[in-house]
């Protein structure tokens, strides 16, 4: 049996008809950007969301650097965020002069560490920024009372966490602001990149607007310099198409989930593995599901890979060890939770049309993987 990673095409399978139809409308109309199938998902991504608007961009890794360009961030800020992520969250930060001040994680849900986050805030730190890692929220409340204390927004990386929850508040209503990503591996996918930003703030989201747009007020009039960062009228089209799906589509990978802890937690292993933890009230989406296996990660990765079972790191190399953040003079050492799921942490298949057998084979295969040592 081939149980691969992530598996696109099964789910373009029972979107394809719609898709297809929705392509050729946009071909149809020749209005490429910013029209009215962005608009639309705008709003109906501000609606599922909880927010008051929802601004469409290029990618979630735009949704960052507009997010810290419309508090100004710049030079000789501090943006506080954790060193777990995918690279986009610390380079938004780079890009505009400012520096990541990295917070060591929380071993058990890999986001942030909330403990830790008072004790990282200087006078000149400008932002909060957690991340939604593998579609569930970071702990909300501590952080947005740190920010709230100290006079400090925080801007949610919820690239990995649409529709997740905290306390039956949505992934991108509870900080000032919160992107997404539409990357096509995604819970909601793309034909290609995209992005959204969302907001409760009328100016924040009056900004956004101009500086997705080179900053301008009226065409060819400038009021400041933004970049040019907009969805595309055949990506939102796209994504309306799938949209309506979205909360089966997660409520799937949760179900999946939990049946693979089931099966992991009852498979009396002969090595530690652990399933992944979901807070109380909150709900997980589960765009990845991680397990950790101390010491044994990657001979248990070979060994999956030899059964046809696809697996992934998320993330092997922290963010405070990449080489173009060596500037930042942090070391090896500095932050042992995020350096040991680095290494210990592997994901699992997990997709809405994963079939029951499809996991207990992977099971399986993890039952019958002897380590060496
Ligand atoms: C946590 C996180 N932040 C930011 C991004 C960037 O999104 P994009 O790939 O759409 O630029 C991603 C997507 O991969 C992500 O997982």
């Amino acid at each position: 049996m081939k149980v691969p990673l992530l598996d696109l095409q099964a789910q373009y399978a029972s979107v394809r008809d719609g898709v297809q139809q929705a392509v050729e409308r946009v071909l149809a109309s020749q209005r490429f950007v910013l029209g009215d199938e962005v608009r639309q998902l705008e709003s109906s991504i501000a609606e599922y969301c909880q927010t008051k608007h929802a601004v469409g961009c290029a990618s979630g890794s735009d949704a960052l650097l507009l997010a810290l360009m419309a508090l100004d961030v710049q030079a000789g800020d501090e943006v506080l965020t954790t060193p777990f992520s995918f690279f986009a969250t610390a380079a938004a930060i780079a890009r505009l002069g400012a520096r990541p001040v990295f917070v060591d994680i929380d071993p058990r849900s890999y986001n942030i560490d909330t403990a830790r986050v008072a004790d990282a805030v200087t006078p000149r730190t400008k932002v909060i920024m957690p991340v939604h890692l593998y579609g569930q929220c970071a702990e909300m409340d501590p952080l947005l009372e740190v920010g709230r204390r100290r006079g400090i927004p925080v801007v949610e990386d919820a690239a990995q966490a649409i529709g997740a929850t905290d306390n039956g508040r949505r992934a991108g209503s509870m900080g000032l602001m919160g992107c997404f990503s539409f990357y096509p591996t995604k819970n909601l996918g793309g034909a290609g990149d995209g992005g959204i930003l969302t907001t409760n703030d009328d100016q924040m989201a009056a900004r956004l607007r101009r500086l997705r747009t080179h900053g301008g007020v009226n065409e060819y009039e400038h009021a400041e310099i933004g970049i040019n960062s907009r969805l595309d009228e055949l990506q939102a089209a796209v994504l309306r198409v799938k949209f309506p799906s979205l909360d089966e589509w997660s409520e799937e990978r949760s179900l999946k989930a939990a049946f693979y802890s089931q099966l992991l937690n009852d498979a009396d292993l002969s090595f530690p593995l652990t399933v992944p933890q979901v807070r109380a009230d909150c709900r997980h989406i589960f765009h990845q599901y991680v397990i950790r296996v101390p010491g044994h990660r990657d001979a248990l990765m070979e060994h999956l890979k030899t059964r046809g079972v696809g697996t992934k790191v998320y993330y092997p190399i922290p963010l405070h060890e990449q080489e173009c953040f060596s500037y930042l003079g942090y070391k090896r050492g500095q932050f042992p939770e995020a350096e040991a799921a680095a290494r210990e942490t592997l994901a699992l298949p997990v997709y809405p049309e994963l079939t029951e057998a499809q996991q207990v084979y992977v099971v399986q295969a993890i039952k019958e993987f002897r380590p060496e040592n």
